[in-house]
């Protein structure tokens, strides 16, 4: 069948040129606009990529319309329900479900590389007491290539997949370190006898003076949130991992640009945001006003949690956490939580108004997470950290995609320049 292509016509010259259209497996057609430029002298604009496909991938897929996400093909409902997150990082790591063995091997490979080396825990020292965990962990896993950098060879898979061991085993150490450095506790070693979800709560919480018994309800719903924050396509931190690695960095500096891309308060920050909006509503009774400032464009205030770039339809994460969120507070006996009130009553007077529901602005996956985080005692300030431990096997994987698309090289986008016309310089003393 012969290719499908479009036709671009520049009607100042009548010149036409045919840009080949390309498809996947599900979703959008793209056209392929690279010949562009050398055909007809043009680039494309396009402010925040809305329009943009950056890659070929085949991990993870997203309908917005209809509120699908699937990790390799697999629902991330199915997912959510039956896998566990070890598993999931394998498979998006890999492209398929493990079997038994291969899924033991990864699960030891990763227990063994959750220890970090003693001077890196001495960093956190530099840091006051007050320091945001985000920015801790945003230095800190960065400065990993220091203790690893004779065995970065990207061009070498087996030195590739070592370092995705290390950074998915080495992510919940470097977030524990930050959050005891936080309230001035003794670190908690990584300890190889319990699960990966395990291990992070024991680590945050454990404490020498007394024994630390892991809730299961609270390991199992903190291991499906990681679970479904664990890879979302080309969002803004994974596009920045991309970025950085399309250089040839190492991986660590390249998951440390994901960590602070990921922090800001319109992409993972929104977790702590929306916390910290409940917060500053207060009341259900605040609720009206606070949606009025949400749709006044001369108010820089908005909904935290809601909308979202792909998803115009309930972000499929949002419903699931939802479902948790009532599971989880009911067993953990917190069940008449105000806030999960009041995020509730937000979400039922936002549905209902035109301004949301024209614009398809729904709840997306920071809406309820944090009220479970907070449900299991983890501060506000530390919710970016958790979405950050989720999200590394999707950036360690979309690392690795990149690495081995021979379509892909260094990124480096154009621009519109609409500053000053070519000028000579004026030397200080004629100036006025
Ligand atoms: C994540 O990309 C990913 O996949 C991200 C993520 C992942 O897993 O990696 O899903 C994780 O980042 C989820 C999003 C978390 N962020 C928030 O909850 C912050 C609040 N949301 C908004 O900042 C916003 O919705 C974004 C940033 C999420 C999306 O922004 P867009 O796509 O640029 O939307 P837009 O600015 O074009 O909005 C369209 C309209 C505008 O109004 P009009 O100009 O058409 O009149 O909707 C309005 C916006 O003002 N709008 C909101 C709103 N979000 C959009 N109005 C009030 N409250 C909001 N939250």
């Amino acid at each position: 069948m012969s290719e499908k292509t479009v036709t671009i016509t520049d009607n100042a010259t009548g010149k036409q040129a045919d840009m080949p259209v390309r498809g996947g497996t599900h979703g959008p057609e793209l056209i392929d606009i690279r010949s562009l430029h050398s055909e007809l002298g043009y680039f494309t604009y396009d402010p925040g990529f809305s329009s943009t496909g950056s890659c070929q991938s085949d991990i993870t897929y997203i309908d917005g319309e209809q509120g699908v996400l699937l990790y390799r093909g697999y629902p991330i409902e199915q997912l959510a329900e039956q896998s566990s997150f070890l598993e999931v990082a394998r498979l998006l790591i890999h492209g398929e479900l493990p079997n038994k063995k291969e899924l033991e091997e990864f699960e030891e490979s990763i227990t063994r590389h959750t220890m970090v080396n003693e001077s890196l825990r001495i960093f956190f020292n530099g840091f006051h007491y007050n320091a945001h965990p985000m920015a801790m962990l945003t230095g800190v896993v960065g400065s990993l290539s220091a203790f690893y950098h004779d065995t970065i060879d990207i061009n070498d898979p087996e030195n590739r997949l070592l370092c995705a061991h290390r950074i998915i085993a080495k992510m919940p150490t470097i977030a524990a370190a930050a959050f005891k450095h936080m309230v001035g506790e003794p670190f908690v070693h990584p300890l190889n006898r319990l699960s990966y979800t395990g291990n992070l709560l024991n680590m945050l919480f454990a404490r020498p003076s007394e024994e630390f018994e892991i809730n299961p309800v609270a390991e199992r719903a903190l291991d499906q949130l990681l679970i479904l924050h664990a890879d979302h396509e080309q969002n803004a931190s994974t596009s920045t991992v991309r970025l950085a690695a399309s250089t040839g960095t190492n991986p660590f500096a390249a998951m440390a640009s994901g960590c602070a891309a990921l922090w800001g308060p319109a992409h993972g920050g929104a977790n702590e945001a929306v916390l910290n909006m409940l917060a500053e509503i207060g009341t259900v009774d605040q609720v009206p006003k606070f949606i009025e400032k949400a749709k006044d464009k001369n108010d820089p205030f908005r909904l935290m949690g809601f909308g979202h770039r792909v998803y115009k339809n309930y972000d499929p994460r949002a419903t699931i956490i939802r479902k948790t969120c009532h599971e989880v507070l009911d067993e953990l006996g917190v069940a008449n939580d105000p806030q999960l009130e009041l995020a509730m009553r937000l979400e039922e007077i936002a549905l209902a108004d035109d301004y949301f529901v024209e614009r398809k602005l729904y709840p997306n996956v920071d809406f309820y997470s944090g009220i479970i985080y907070r449900a299991l005692g983890i501060p506000t300030e530390f919710f970016t950290v958790l979405f950050a431990i989720g999200r590394t096997p999707g950036w360690v994987a979309q690392w690795m995609e990149l690495l081995e698309d021979p379509e892909q090289r260094i990124g480096r986008p154009r621009q519109i320049y609409t500053g000053a016309a070519k000028r000579d310089y004026v030397p200080l003393h004629r100036r006025g």
